[in-house]
């Protein structure tokens, strides 16, 4: 398994394991009819969308490769919100949910470390909701809660957390 940038032949599956990644990590958190309403095909095209965006900042989409298959991506680049002290944002990070606890987001938090800093990048934050049980995750990968928020997803008004790495080095950590 190793990182590699995304090509356009992947964004049909990045966006699969995004539909399912939603419906496994926010079951019983965001509403039923937002996890059940978001299809494969309309996730394709708003990635690609995203897609085009990323490349035209300089930001990234990786992409977790396990013997030609695509198992799990992340995005990452400038913070959206200059305010929160953190100069770069992780700001989606997915894995195949027939793969989970395999090893596979924290090899591609470890490669944005270091994407991060040879691109000029010195901190970085990830938003996740509170009730998500994945967050444990950043802690374990070095990031310290930092912030909070509420954000408004269908008809619930949700807390997020603002997972922080003061600095680049703690990703590198074995
Ligand atoms: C969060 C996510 C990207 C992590 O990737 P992963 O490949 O599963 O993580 P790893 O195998 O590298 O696991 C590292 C740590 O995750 C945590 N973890 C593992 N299994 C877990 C579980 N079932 N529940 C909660 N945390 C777990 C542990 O702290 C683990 O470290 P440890 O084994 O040393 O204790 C992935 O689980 C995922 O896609 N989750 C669902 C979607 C999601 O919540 N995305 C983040 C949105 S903000």
């Amino acid at each position: 398994m190793y990182i590699r940038d995304v090509t356009k032949v992947d964004i049909e599956t990045v966006a699969r394991i995004s539909v399912e990644g939603w419906r496994h990590a926010y079951r019983g958190i965001i509403d039923d009819a937002v996890l059940d309403g978001r299809s494969v095909g309309e996730a394709a095209r708003q990635w690609q969308e995203w897609l085009e965006d990323l490349v035209r900042r300089g930001d990234r989409l990786a992409v977790a490769d396990d013997a030609g298959q695509v198992v799990g991506f992340a995005s990452y680049g400038a913070n959206r919100d200059q305010d929160n002290g953190f100069d770069a944002e992780l700001y989606a990070i997915y894995v195949d949910p027939d793969r989970l606890g395999r090893g596979i987001g924290t090899a591609l938090v470890r490669d944005m470390g270091r994407w991060l800093e040879a691109h000029g990048y010195e901190d970085v934050v990830v938003w996740c909701l509170k009730a998500n049980p994945w967050c444990r995750f950043y802690g374990r990968s070095g990031a310290r809660p930092v912030a909070q928020r509420i954000i408004e997803i269908g008809s619930r008004k949700l807390e997020e957390i603002g997972y922080g790495w003061h600095t680049m080095a703690t990703l590198r950590e074995e």
